[in-house]
């Protein structure tokens, strides 16, 4: 594995290998470091289906609100490397503020639309940050997959609307999500959580299990399965509903008040909530979808 800081010596490395590996495919992963498993399994998929795999470690200013946790976001370079090389990565890109944003960005990505509801109304201007790096990131690499955790899902449907309404020639892999033995979602920012905190820390994988069981209740609509989402949170005492939200997917928009009995079949929703212990600020999510009943395919 060779680690790169310049723009230039990453994407002379890109093609040189392309040059070497005529038809080769490259694949992607973009982390802000502090890897753990969730990312190592993103990267072995990578690996697995490409001939080179490019993963970049940078925490992005942008995407941090001004009372957010950018100063304080883990960080741990040697570990990312050791882990980024196990898992199979080729070329690690570890560029540092100044090789990303040499100056103030005039040029912002605003995706609309999908930005309004669930994290981008508790963080504004977060995906404007994910978007615009992500862009960048996009066109330093450009590679022919890319790999996402759905941990993130909002980033997910972001990034697919970006890379479909500006044409980009990269396909966006949706990746599931790696949870710990309890259920809890990995995250760098679990490291954040006291023992107590760690322990309620599961309300939100229980509370998306709830959802998923009380989604196939007849008569079940999305505002009441978000308010049973909110409720069961109240359940850990130290846990603080930041949002819990039913919406559709992947457009993200608040469904109609009707029960999903009522719904087309193949309709699809989110149950998405984020969480906050203390400081520290936790999201998963489900996806649902309506079947078709047995005998109807
Ligand atoms: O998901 C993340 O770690 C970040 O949002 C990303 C995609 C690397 C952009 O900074």
């Amino acid at each position: 594995m060779r680690t790169i800081e310049s723009i230039a010596e990453l994407r002379a490395a890109v093609a040189d290998w392309r040059r070497a590996h005529p038809g080769g495919t490259v694949g992607f992963v973009p982390t802000m470091g502090y890897l753990h498993e969730g990312h190592a399994s993103l990267i072995r998929r990578s690996a697995a289906e490409n001939g080179l795999t490019v993963v970049s470690v940078f925490v992005n200013p942008l995407q941090f609100g001004p009372n957010e946790d950018f100063d304080r976001y883990p960080r741990d370079p040697g570990r990312d490397r050791r882990v980024a090389e196990a898992a199979g990565c080729d070329l690690l890109f570890m560029p540092s503020v100044d090789e990303m944003y040499p100056r103030p960005t005039a040029t912002r990505v605003v995706i609309s639309g999908l930005t309004e509801r669930l994290c981008g109304a508790s963080r504004p201007g977060h995906f404007d940050g994910v978007g615009t790096v992500v862009a960048k990131l996009l066109h330093i690499v450009m590679p022919d997959h890319a790999y996402f955790g759905m941990k993130d899902a909002q980033q997910v449907a972001v990034i697919e609307r970006m890379v479909e309404d500006l044409n980009f020639p990269v396909r966006i892999v949706p990746c599931e999500t790696v949870r710990e033995p309890d259920g809890l979602a990995m995250s760098s920012r679990n490291v954040y959580l006291n023992a107590e905190e760690r322990r309620q820390a599961v309300i939100l994988y229980e509370t998306l299990q709830l959802a998923e069981e009380k989604f196939l209740e007849p008569g079940m609509t999305p505002g009441k399965l978000a308010e049973a989402m909110r409720e069961s949170i109240r359940r850990a005492p130290l846990a603080v509903t930041d949002y819990a939200e039913v919406l559709t997917w992947p457009d993200l928009r608040l469904p109609e008040e009707r029960p999903f009995d009522a719904m087309p079949p193949g309709s699809r929703f989110i149950a998405a909530l984020a969480v906050r212990f203390g400081r520290t600020r936790l999201i998963d999510n489900r996806l649902l979808e309506i079947r078709t009943p047995a005998g109807k395919e």
